[in-house]
């Protein structure tokens, strides 16, 4: 039975992310970062995120602050020859907004020519000027608050966010702050159920939580983390609907075994010669050195 609704067949637009805020209805984004994600996912979300977790989910590096715009637009393009209806988003990596409106603009643009719809970028009313420069160049912008993994320095690790009443409320002045300056969505990420909430009954663009509870207007969760392909400490907020590591785990040894005893590749996988070919190969002996 499939669990795709009808209307999924159109192209995600940013107009359409409006209406669906109006009409209520949730959206689902996940992370691709390669073709092979993106083939799987695109058809079945509403929005691709080629996130800068890229780092850590698929690089090995501890946080995502080593990410570069060389390593976002390599996965970018592989994600966007893939895909054929999600929104495609893409995540603007650490220092590459922060400069000078002229170098924010030449990176966001960037990835736009590589096939990004939009961009994402984390931050609050510090962002603000940049988010109005690429709203300007028309680059439409997804804003992120919350806990903002390129923040994971300055926040002492993977800490959930506006937990006392003034971090709160510069939360939601921060959300309205970035819709003002023309983001289309807003990621919220380790945030309190109630103040997702409340940011979401306020705000006109979607919202779309992350460990944010949900009264979000979308979720996001990252592709490995859906698949149960990730190894080691799940947080509190990922539900996985696959074990996607051990299924991996059982079936590479499989074929390593077959391989060992001589049982892979068997006749039908394999190709054959026309019968006469054989025989002469089967009379041909070494010549030797010349
Ligand atoms: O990089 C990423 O995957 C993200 C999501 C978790 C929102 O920013």
């Amino acid at each position: 039975m499939s669990h795709i609704p009808s209307s999924i067949s159109e192209r995600v637009t940013i107009p359409i992310l409006g209406r669906w805020k109006k009409e209520g209805r949730r959206l689902a984004m996940t992370t691709a970062y390669d073709a092979v994600s993106a083939r799987i996912a695109d058809p079945l979300v509403d929005i691709l995120l080629v996130g800068d977790s890229v780092g850590n989910v698929c690089l090995g590096l501890e946080n995502t602050l080593p990410v570069s715009m060389a390593m976002m637009s390599h996965h970018l393009e592989a994600v966007a020859r893939t895909r054929h209806r999600a929104l495609l988003v893409a995540d603007m990596p650490f220092l590459s907004f922060h400069l000078s409106a002229e170098d924010t603009i030449r990176n966001a643009g960037g990835f736009l020519q590589r096939g990004a719809d939009a961009v994402k970028l984390e931050g609050g009313a510090k962002r603000v000027q940049m988010i109005r420069a690429l709203v300007d160049c028309e680059i439409p912008v997804m804003g992120h608050l919350g806990f903002t993994p390129q923040s994971v320095t300055v926040m002492g690790g993977y800490k959930v966010q506006g937990r006392t009443a003034a971090d709160a409320l510069r939360l939601l002045e921060d959300a309205y702050s970035l819709q003002e300056a023309g983001c289309f969505a807003l990621v919220l990420e380790g945030i309190p159920a109630e103040l997702a909430a409340r940011a979401t009954e306020t705000l006109a663009i979607p919202t779309i939580g992350i460990g944010a509870g949900p009264s979000c207007s979308g979720q996001v969760l990252v592709f490995h983390d859906v698949l149960g392909l990730t190894k080691g400490h799940r947080p509190k907020f990922v539900r996985a609907y696959a074990e996607g590591f051990g299924i991996l785990q059982d079936a590479l040894p499989r074929w390593a075994a077959d391989v060992r005893d001589g049982s892979f590749p068997g006749a039908d996988e394999s190709y054959q010669l026309p019968h006469d070919c054989g025989e002469a190969i089967a009379r041909w002996t070494p010549s030797g050195p010349k």
